[in-house]
């Protein structure tokens, strides 16, 4: 099947957070919202109408599909042999994440993650009463860089923990090479750190590169990891909040599925189920292939146009995010920075604040899956507005 992701679909209709009309002045376009405007593969939709042209929507039982669809697309698409068994449902990354925290932690342990990071990941670390800690990126006109001194000295703080890793990274997409996880796998070892590891955007890898699971990168990464995943972003299905969590080990995942079963009520639903399966069963290998081809060109579109801007958009390696340097416009403040973003472009851009209090002052964060006309009307919005300054 071909998808013509040029077409512009009418989000009006939707409960869309990113297109939510309470937020947005006439004619802006949401640049600030972390998912892409194409429309979903079309055997979700039908998978969906399927469950809805039911009469009667009861207590549902599922099969071992759910577990078997994700199993298999981990190993057709990155490599990774996993035992359906590994498989649990999560009502997205974010609730894995944080049963995987208290499972594996204590309250008042320290997290570590790298900044700048998706705004959740220090709630989830503070909300379940751990203690946050943060090891900056290095960004570079070379690219983006773990510091490794400060990695090891985090880890080897007996109060460290867990980590969470993001890889592909948002905001910045940097995307790990295997070394650079081998190293992480070590450090876990060495200093008894637990890792959670956040690949929602997993799909999206540019340049002919591969994801590599991080479970998937040692016996011990395997045994003491939990990898999230969930077809919210590589198929724009995030509202179904269906996701799942991969643990190799089977004393941690009981203990997972002890945390979880403590919440009841926390459970799949019927039509979250149908379009997981669908996403990831093989129905829509061809959706995934064609979305990261034309997110791959429109990241090139941006790339070229910037290099002709003050701003200075961080080369992503992978998803279908982009941090942007915006120190080069000259705003004395953030405030004026975004002002002059959602005013005079008619964009609203993520700022880069919720990333990092202090390292995204004078930074944005955009999510660019628009379709091409859309983001062409963006960067001409941009152009004027930059030079009429
Ligand atoms: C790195 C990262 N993790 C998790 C999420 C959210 O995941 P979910 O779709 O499960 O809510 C996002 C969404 O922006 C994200 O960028």
């Amino acid at each position: 099947m071909t998808y013509n992701f040029d077409e512009i679909l009418d989000r009006s209709r939707e409960r869309s957070k990113t297109w939510d009309p309470r937020g947005l002045k006439p004619g802006q376009l949401p640049m600030h919202g972390a998912e892409t405007h194409f429309t979903c593969p079309y055997p979700v939709l039908d998978a969906v109408r399927e469950v809805a042209s039911w009469q009667v929507y009861g207590y549902p039982y599922f099969t071992d599909d759910f577990e078997n669809s994700i199993a298999g697309w981990l190993h057709r698409r990155h490599g990774w042999k996993v035992d359906p068994a590994w498989v649990d449902f999560a009502g997205g990354i974010i609730p894995g994440m944080a049963f995987a925290l208290q499972a594996m932690t204590k309250e008042g342990d320290q997290i570590l993650i790298n900044t700048p990071a998706y705004s959740p990941f220090r709630g989830v670390v503070q909300d379940n009463n751990r203690v946050l800690a943060t090891s900056p990126l290095k960004i570079s006109e070379e690219g983006v860089f773990f510091d490794w001194e400060d990695m090891e000295r985090q880890f080897a703080d007996p109060k460290t923990t867990a980590f969470i890793l993001c890889d592909p990274h948002n905001p910045t997409g940097k995307c790990c090479t295997r070394k650079e996880l081998e190293r992480i796998a070590q450090l876990s070892k060495k200093y008894d750190v637990f890792v959670v590891s956040d690949e929602v955007h997993a799909d999206f890898v540019f340049d002919g590169g591969k994801h590599i699971c991080y479970s998937d990168v040692s016996a011990f990464a395997a045994g003491f990891s939990c990898v999230t995943v969930n077809p919210s972003k590589t198929f724009n299905v995030a509202g179904f909040r269906t996701g799942a969590t991969i643990i190799p080990n089977e004393e941690i995942r009981q203990k997972m599925r002890v945390k979880n079963a403590a919440v009841k009520g926390i459970s799949r639903n019927i039509t979250g189920v149908a379009a997981f399966e669908a996403c990831y069963d093989g129905r829509c290998d061809d959706y995934a292939d064609q979305s990261k081809q034309y997110v791959e060109s429109l990241r090139g579109e941006l790339l070229d146009f910037f290099e002709n801007t003050p701003i200075r958009m961080i080369k992503p390696e992978g998803t279908f995010v982009a941090w942007l340097d915006c120190r080069g416009l000259g705003f004395a403040t953030q405030e004026e920075l975004l002002s002059f973003f959602a005013n005079e472009c008619g964009l609203l851009m993520g700022d880069g604040r919720e990333y990092d209090q202090k390292l995204g002052e004078g930074f944005v964060r955009i999510a660019y899956g628009f379709p091409r006309p859309q983001l062409h009307e963006a960067m001409e919005r941009l152009s004027k507005a930059i030079k009429s300054r």
